[in-house]
C-alpha cells in the first residue's frame, strides 16, 4: 500500500461549520453512497479507490464536523485516455458533487480552487472537466472559475452495479478546459 500523502484543505461555512477535505480512505467507501442513493457506484468507487493506492487517480472526500462525507471529488493524473490525463500535464476531474445542504456556499468553489493549486505544485498545466450538456448551474461555476467548453462529450459509458448487472450511461456532455498556467 502506498503510504504517499497528499495535501488537505478546510473550509467555514457560513454558518460557521468547518468543512475538512481530506484524502478518501477506504473507510469512507460506504458514506460516498449518500444512504443508498449511489449504492449502484460501490463498485466503480471501489475500484477508483484501488486505483488511488498507485497515485494515478486522487479522491478527496469533504467531511463535516459530525464525520459525515457531504462531498467529494476525483482527480485522474493518469489514464490509458492520455488526452483527458497524461501524468505530466493533464489532469482530468470528475465525480464531483456535494449534499444539496452544502451547494451554493461557495465549497465547491474552494475544493477547485484547491484542486487546481495541488495540480500546479506538482507541475500540471491544464485541467479538463466533463459537465452535462443540462447542467448549466455547474457549468457557469466552471466558467466562473475561467474554464472554457471545447467541444462535445458523447457521454456513453458503463459500469457494473453493486449486483454485478451491467449498466449503460447515456449522458451527453461539454468537455470543459482550463490552462492553469
Ligand atoms: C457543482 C457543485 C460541486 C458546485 O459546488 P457549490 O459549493 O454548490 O458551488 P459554489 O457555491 O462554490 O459556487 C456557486 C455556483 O455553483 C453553481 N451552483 C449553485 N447552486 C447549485 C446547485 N444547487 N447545483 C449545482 N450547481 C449549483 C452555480 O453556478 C453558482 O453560481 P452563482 O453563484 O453564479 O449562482 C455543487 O453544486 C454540486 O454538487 N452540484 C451537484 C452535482 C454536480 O452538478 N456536480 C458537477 C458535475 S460536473
Amino acid at each position: 500500500m502506498s503510504t504517499k500523502t497528499f495535501a488537505e484543505t478546510t473550509y467555514q461555512l457560513p454558518d460557521g461549520d468547518l468543512v475538512r477535505i481530506r484524502p478518501a480512505q477506504e473507510a469512507d467507501l460506504p458514506g460516498m453512497e449518500w444512504d443508498g442513493e449511489f449504492a449502484h457506484f460501490r463498485r466503480l468507487y471501489k475500484q477508483h479507490y484501488q486505483n488511488s493506492r498507485s497515485g494515478n487517480t486522487l479522491i478527496w472526500v469533504a467531511e463535516n464536523e459530525d464525520g459525515e462525507i457531504i462531498g467529494q471529488v476525483f482527480l485522474s493524473l493518469l489514464s490509458s485516455q492520455s488526452e483527458l490525463a497524461d501524468g505530466i500535464h493533464r489532469a482530468y476531474l470528475f465525480s464531483f458533487r456535494l449534499k444539496p445542504d452544502y451547494r451554493n456556499h461557495g465549497l465547491g468553489s474552494h475544493i477547485l480552487g484547491f484542486v487546481e493549486n495541488y495540480l500546479l505544485q506538482r507541475g500540471f498545466d491544464t485541467l479538463r472537466i466533463n459537465v452535462a450538456r443540462d447542467n448549466q448551474l455547474a457549468r457557469r461555476m466552471y466558467e466562473k472559475h475561467g474554464y472554457r467548453v471545447v467541444g462535445p462529450e458523447e457521454g456513453r459509458w458503463r459500469y457494473q452495479d453493486q449486483f454485478g448487472q451491467w449498466q449503460s450511461v447515456h449522458e451527453p456532455a461539454w468537455r470543459m478546459m482550463k490552462k492553469l498556467k
